[in-house]
């Protein structure tokens, strides 16, 4: 069967090359030839997040690390920072986890800011806050630099941030941003099939998971830094995504993380600007759109062209483009071009044909 490209916003394509690196042939994980994989990773790997401290692999989906992260420092309330289906939900998730959690919702399409953080947070009531760099859900961007500048005010409160589908578009720098944990999946900007995370913790973070009764053992960060000290995960990994991660840093270097950015940035306006070439208004709150995919409004705000969601998305996928036709409550008014990973103007032009060719029958 032919393959559709993807142009979902994750998982994303996946290069030739990734795909070779996850069929390098088997090494133990306890063994040297791990050890030192791992250790050739963790200094791009700080480069990458712009941090001193380790950087941990884990192998599961962003949700693990984000369920971890509410056992792990969660210990009187957490404040859930709610704007789209994935923010929303890690407040379901702090319940299910039997935390004393609250929401602060925003309407989707609108960023969290960092006022209403602050209103809540000095209450005192709440110990840690989940927020979600990038809400994929709307493609809606919230103020990192700005909701991090508060850590210095609550020091005590856990920041734990959530950049799936920003990690590597754009730079992240987590000591400079001081927050506490720092995590992303690698099916989206990252470009690797699904199956893998990685994530940083604050000096703070570790010292407060040390103390949690009930974090369990998959995610205990205790685990994760004292195996990663030692270039190791505290379980069996994926070793055939690390390879292929660590093809993937190798690839991010070569290109230059300036380039990279930059490269998503052009991309991201590029889609912009077919979306306003064909009329459509985009569904973020003006000047908080994401920079690796964009969310088009489709009849979700007023005014802007509408065309039927289902039969684009078809017609696009006999060219062998696959597009997102929106997510939860705003699926068919709105939908979702991605940009992030490896895309560049090039194949963001073909998908673009093959949108304007689509739009011809609508
Ligand atoms: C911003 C964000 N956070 C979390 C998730 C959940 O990731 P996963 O399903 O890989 O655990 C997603 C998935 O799309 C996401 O976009």
């Amino acid at each position: 069967m032919a393959h559709i490209k993807l142009h979902i916003p994750g998982p994303v394509e996946v290069s030739e090359k990734t795909f070779k690196a996850l069929c390098t042939p088997m090494i133990g994980h306890r063994g040297q030839g791990f050890k030192d994989l791992y250790a050739k990773m963790q200094p791009q790997l700080q480069t990458l997040l712009a941090t001193k401290q380790l950087v941990y692999l884990s192998t599961s989906s962003a949700w693990g690390v984000m369920e971890g992260a509410v056992r792990n420092l969660v210990q009187k309330k957490v404040l859930n920072c709610m704007c789209g289906a994935f923010s929303d939900k890690w407040f379901d998730v702090s319940k299910k986890c039997g935390k004393q959690a609250e929401a602060l919702q925003v309407e989707w399409g609108s960023p969290i800011r960092a006022e209403a953080i602050d209103k809540k947070l000095a209450t005192g009531e709440f110990d840690a806050i989940t927020l979600i760099h990038n809400e994929t859900s709307t493609g809606t961007m919230s103020p990192l630099s700005e909701i991090a500048a508060l850590k210095k005010k609550y020091p005590d409160v856990m920041f734990i941030v959530d950049a799936v589908s920003s990690l590597t578009a754009l730079p992240i720098k987590f000591d400079e941003l001081g927050i506490d944990v720092l995590l992303a999946g690698t099916q989206k900007a990252f470009a690797l099939p699904p199956g893998l995370a990685v994530f940083v913790c604050s000096p703070a973070a570790l010292a407060k998971a040390a103390t949690a009764k009930d974090r369990g053992y998959y995610f205990d960060f205790v685990e994760f830094e004292k195996n990663a000290k030692d270039s190791m995960t505290p379980s069996t990994p994926s070793i055939p995504h690390i390879y292929a991660l660590s093809s993937k840093l190798d690839d991010f270097f070569a290109e230059g993380l300036e380039a990279r950015y930059a490269r998503h940035k052009k991309t991201n306006q590029m889609t912009c600007d077919w979306a306003a070439k064909h009329g459509f208004n985009l569904f973020p709150e003006p000047g908080f759109e994401s920079v690796t995919l964009t969310c088009v409004s489709n009849g979700a705000r007023p005014g802007g062209r509408t065309v039927d969601v289902a039969k684009l998305q078809k017609l696009v996928k006999d060219q062998g483009f696959l597009i997102d036709g929106g997510y939860g409550k705003i699926k068919g008014t709105t939908f979702r071009l991605s940009n992030m990973g490896d895309e560049t103007e090039a194949t963001m032009n073909q998908l673009y044909a093959a949108l304007d060719k689509a739009m011809l029958s609508l």
